[in-house]
């Protein structure tokens, strides 16, 4: 079977990470979480410490050294040689993530990297603007979203898991903050693409969603 090149787009929390892993794993692709990028990028400019400034986001990028592996079905986020891979999913980056994936300079070094990574096809890349602007030519489009409660949920569920000491409240606000930030920026905002399917995977359960990509895929 030929080997594709599958986006998967939608809002923060809507599970795109988590089915997109099983759907990759099943079908033997490699799965790219650019999500997480964005995450490596904030994630060195909070080590700056201080006030988060666009001069201090912009000033890092030109050295920065951001590596994505997958290897059995694992994804390692490394930033100049370091291991973030856990770091970059603390409540203090995915607050300022939004800010710092709305600058063009860093969205062109990473969608750089991200098309490198998508050359040579059997892949399953998950984001924000990956049907619309980094692989528009993508055999298979999806527009993952679920409510925002639900996300909400399932963020909480998820960092409580990891021990993480955090508030339904906060997460909900702040999952909202970054769907509007994500919507109306001005280079690439969030948009489903004219040619992706739309689904909703709220009240559905994480086998079913994976059935679904897998049987669009098939
Ligand atoms: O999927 P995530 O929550 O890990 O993404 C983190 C942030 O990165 C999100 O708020 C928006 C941004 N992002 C983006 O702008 N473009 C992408 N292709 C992926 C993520």
């Amino acid at each position: 079977m030929k080997k594709l090149v599958v986006a998967i787009d939608g809002p923060a929390g809507a599970g795109k990470s988590t089915v997109a892993q099983l759907a990759a794993k099943e079908l033997g692709y490699t799965y790219i979480d650019t999500g997480a990028m964005y995450r490596a990028v904030a994630w060195k400019v909070l080590q700056q410490g201080g006030e988060v400034t666009d001069e201090k986001i912009l000033a890092v990028i030109p050295d920065i050294d951001v590596d994505l592996s997958y290897e059995n079905g694992k994804t390692t986020v490394r930033v100049d040689g370091q291991d973030v891979t856990g770091e970059i999913r603390t409540p203090e980056v995915s607050h300022i993530v939004s800010q710092v994936a709305a600058l063009g300079p860093v969205r062109e070094k990473m969608v750089d990297l991200q098309r490198k990574m998508a050359e040579r096809g059997g892949v399953l890349m998950d984001g924000r603007d990956i049907a619309t602007n980094v692989l528009p030519g993508a055999d298979v489009k999806i527009y993952l979203t679920a409510s925002i409660a639900e996300r909400a949920n399932r963020r909480y569920k998820e960092l409580r898991e990891k021990g993480l000491a955090v508030n339904l409240a906060d997460i909900e606000h702040d999952i909202a903050a970054r769907d509007k930030a994500d919507m109306e920026r001005e280079i690439s905002p969030l948009v489903q693409a004219e040619d992706a399917t739309l689904l909703d995977t709220t009240g559905m359960t994480i086998p079913e969603v994976v059935a679904r990509i897998i049987g669009m895929c098939r």
